[in-house]
This record gives C-alpha cells, structure tokens and sequence, in this order.
C-alpha cells in the first residue's frame, strides 16, 4: 500500500475544499504559534504534509522576500491545487515538493523552522515523518507541530449515534496504527526526538447547527466508509442508520458539538542559537 492509499482521507474534491476551508478557520491559532516561535525575514521554512494550502502563506508572509518556504506533500492532487493557489497569492517565494516526508531528498539541517499541521495524527508512521522533521532543520532550528486530541469529541445532548460513531472512527484509526489522542503526546515526542525549550499550548472549538464543522463527525465517518466497511467494523445499513441518527440530532437548535482539541508543540534543536533569521528570545 503506498503512503497516499494510507492516508485515510483521500483528496476528493470535497476534501480539499475541506482542508482549505480548515486552514482558514485555523488561522488565528497558526499566527498566534508563528507570534511565538514562528521564522523570522529571510529564514528557510518548510511546512511538512502542506496539503492543498496548509500555512504556506502564512510563512511566505513571515520570511518575506528575501526567505524561502518549501511546501512539501505527498499526494499530487493536494500540490495540483497548491501550485495553482501559490500562483494566484504570488506567493513567489514558495517552493513545492512532492513526496514523503519520511524519504524527501530535501536539504537536510538547511531549515530555520520546520512545521506540520494536522499530519501525524492521520498517518500510520508519525515517528517517521517527526524524525524526518527534526533532520530537515538546522542546529539551533525550531520544529513546531499542531495537531488534535479527541478527548473532549462530545455532542450535547448525548446521543448513541454519536457515540456509536466516535468509537467507529477512534477503532478505524487504531487498527491503522494512529493515535486519536497524539495532542497530549506532542510535547513528550518532540523532547523523545532530541529537542529542547519545548512549549505547549491548545485551544478548542464548539460549534452549533449551520457551521460546516457542526457535522464533520457524521461527514468524515461517510468519507471513511469504504474502510470502516473492508475492516468489518461496520455493514452499509448500519453507518447510513447511524449517520442518519446523528444528523437529525445535529439538525435540533440546541445540540452543540465540541471539536478535538488542537494542540500547538514546539521546541528547538539543541545549538546555534542566535541566527538573524531566526526568531529573538525564543
Ligand atoms: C489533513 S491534511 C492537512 C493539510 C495541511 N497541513 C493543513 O493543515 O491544511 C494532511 C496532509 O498530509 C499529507 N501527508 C500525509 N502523509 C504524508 C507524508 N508521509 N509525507 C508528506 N505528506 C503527507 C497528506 O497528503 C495531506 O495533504
């Protein structure tokens, strides 16, 4: 099975309007992470499994033109619509790369600031892609993850649906080896893979009926079907009852739904510290 068939999602049409979608409605929290730790005029940035956007503007923005962003991902069809957005922004100081981050042939320790967003949690070989991470950047470099923990994936009022649904999903990406709950790991795996000054931070969001995420449970769990369906988790009747159930539910004025929590980890690989490009006191 090749990196792109594990990746769970796919890249659908829906999906990568999705993924933009996601990036616009997280942008607050990756320019309050960039505020922190974020590069610096001039400074070499790569944002890791960038998909059809990830937070490429916001480094080219960051780094200027003098600076240089790599965007670098697997599946085709995400850089097909990243070039094209690239293009469009004149975002002429941003470079994009297909392929594995777990096996890119790109500078290894010539990057100020390394980032991923939402990647480790939906693949099978996290440790992979971080330690591929940790390796693009420079000594003295800062590595900076974002990603969710499912804990607080409630709907109020409760409904089985609901929860019927979360431990489909939950035992979906167990068996394919990917941990629901890595936001709460992210600051001990970036200390694991050698980093230090780490920091931490998370931040939640509810939604009630009408926003597009209200229903990103019962949306995902259709996107997932064919797999929840080949691993004998689920039959077809069953996943169009459940959704069918949660969506009727979601669809009264007062059910809200909480998302996972996004966690934002940094740290900084050990040594020269004091680069122009880079960030001061962090
Ligand atoms: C959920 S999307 C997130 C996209 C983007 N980071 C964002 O926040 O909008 C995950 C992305 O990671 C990419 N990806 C998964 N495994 C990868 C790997 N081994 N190397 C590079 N990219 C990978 C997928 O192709 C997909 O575009």
């Amino acid at each position: 099975m090749t990196m792109a068939e594990q990746y769970l999602m796919g890249a659908a049409t829906s999906e990568l309007d999705r993924m933009l979608y996601q990036g616009e409605m997280f942008r607050p929290e990756a320019e309050r992470l960039l505020d922190r730790c974020g590069p610096g005029p001039g400074a070499r940035a790569a944002d890791v499994g960038c998909g059809p956007l990830g937070i490429l503007d916001l480094l080219s923005e960051r780094v200027g033109p003098g600076g240089e962003v790599v965007g670098l991902d697997v599946q085709p069809e995400m850089l097909r619509l990243a070039r094209s957005l690239v293009a469009e922004r004149r975002l002429d100081n941003v470079r994009l790369v297909e392929g594995d981050a777990a096996d890119t042939a790109e500078d290894k320790g010539g990057f100020d600031f390394v980032h991923t967003r939402l990647v480790l949690m939906n693949v099978p070989h996290s440790g992979a892609v971080l330690s591929a991470m940790v390796a693009l950047a420079r000594p003295g470099g800062t590595i900076a993850v974002q990603d969710v923990d499912w804990v607080t994936r409630v709907c109020d009022p409760p409904h089985p649906a609901w929860t019927a649904l979360v431990d489909l999903v939950t035992e979906l990406w167990r068996l394919n080896g990917m941990d629901v709950h890595l936001g709460r790991r992210l600051p001990g795996l970036l200390r694991a893979a050698g980093l230090v000054d780490i920091g931490v931070d998370a931040g939640i969001r509810v939604f009630q009926q009408g926003h597009p995420y209200h229903t990103l449970l019962a949306d995902r769990a259709e996107l997932c079907r064919a797999a929840l369906v080949e691993r004998g988790l689920t039959g077809h009747a069953e996943l169009d009852r459940l959704t069918g159930e949660l969506r009727a539910h979601l669809a009264q004025p007062d059910t809200v739904v909480v998302h996972p929590v996004l966690f934002q980890a940094w740290g900084r690989l050990p040594g020269d510290r004091g680069r122009a490009a880079h960030r001061p006191g962090h």
